[in-house]
């Protein structure tokens, strides 16, 4: 099939939004945790985290227009700080259950089963099922004008991983910690290593790292 710009245009607005969804591929499924002004803990579901650089150690995650209460970003923007809380197989369920638009006033941890874990480097809570966390501090933040969405960076202040997912070079396989992907806005998936290669170049094949 082929679809042009203007059969995307003509598409009901649902199924528009799920096709062009799932047209950026499989992503990482993450948990934003952050305090309200009142200490009240929230948390939602993120696919659009990626990384920005690794010297500061940076990583971008694009949120939704402010056109309605965004507890997330408001969080951001009042504590400059958040956490980044992989998703793992066992809380699948729980972590889409975040998207919900709960009130201001109930937390997403009460509501969905997952456990709330003091960070001590930032006032936002980790999530204790996750098995890799990040503690972010808030570096900018930069309007989308095409969109109205916002692109969030931050800085890796603290990193919280088992230790049997690193390797000696420091690559750290997700598939240890039985991480999820994402497709579109709700389609969990498990990822498989194919290889590892080495670093490319012009004159070598391809070489599988050992
Ligand atoms: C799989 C999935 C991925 C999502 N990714 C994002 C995202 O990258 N950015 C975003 O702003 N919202 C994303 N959402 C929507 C938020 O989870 C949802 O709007 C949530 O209610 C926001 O919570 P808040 O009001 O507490 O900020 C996603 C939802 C799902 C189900």
């Amino acid at each position: 099939m082929k679809f042009n710009a203007a059969d995307l245009s003509s598409m009901a607005q649902r199924y528009r939004a799920t096709f062009v969804n799932s047209l950026s591929g499989y992503k990482s499924a993450n948990l934003v945790g952050t305090v309200d002004a009142q200490g009240r803990h929230n948390l939602c579901i993120v696919n659009s985290v990626f990384h920005l650089g690794a010297h500061p150690p940076l990583l971008g995650m694009i949120l939704r227009p402010h056109t309605v209460r965004r507890d997330t970003l408001e969080n951001i923007l009042l504590k400059e700080c958040y956490t980044l809380n992989h998703v793992n197989q066992a809380i699948v369920a729980q972590a889409h259950q975040t998207s919900a638009r709960y009130d201001a006033e109930e937390s997403e941890f009460e509501k969905t089963g997952l456990t709330p874990q003091p960070c001590d480097v930032i006032p936002a809570p980790y999530v204790l099922e996750s098995k890799l966390k990040l503690a972010m501090k808030l570096v900018e933040i930069k309007p989308i004008e095409i969109n109205d969405t916002q692109l969030v960076i931050g800085q890796i202040e603290q990193v919280i991983v088992e230790d049997n997912a690193i390797s000696e070079d420091g690559f750290v396989d997700l598939q240890q910690l039985d991480e999820v992907a994402i497709v579109g806005l709700d389609g969990y998936y498990t990822a498989t290593q194919i290889h590892r290669y080495e670093y490319a170049k012009p004159d070598k094949p391809p070489l599988i790292k050992k």
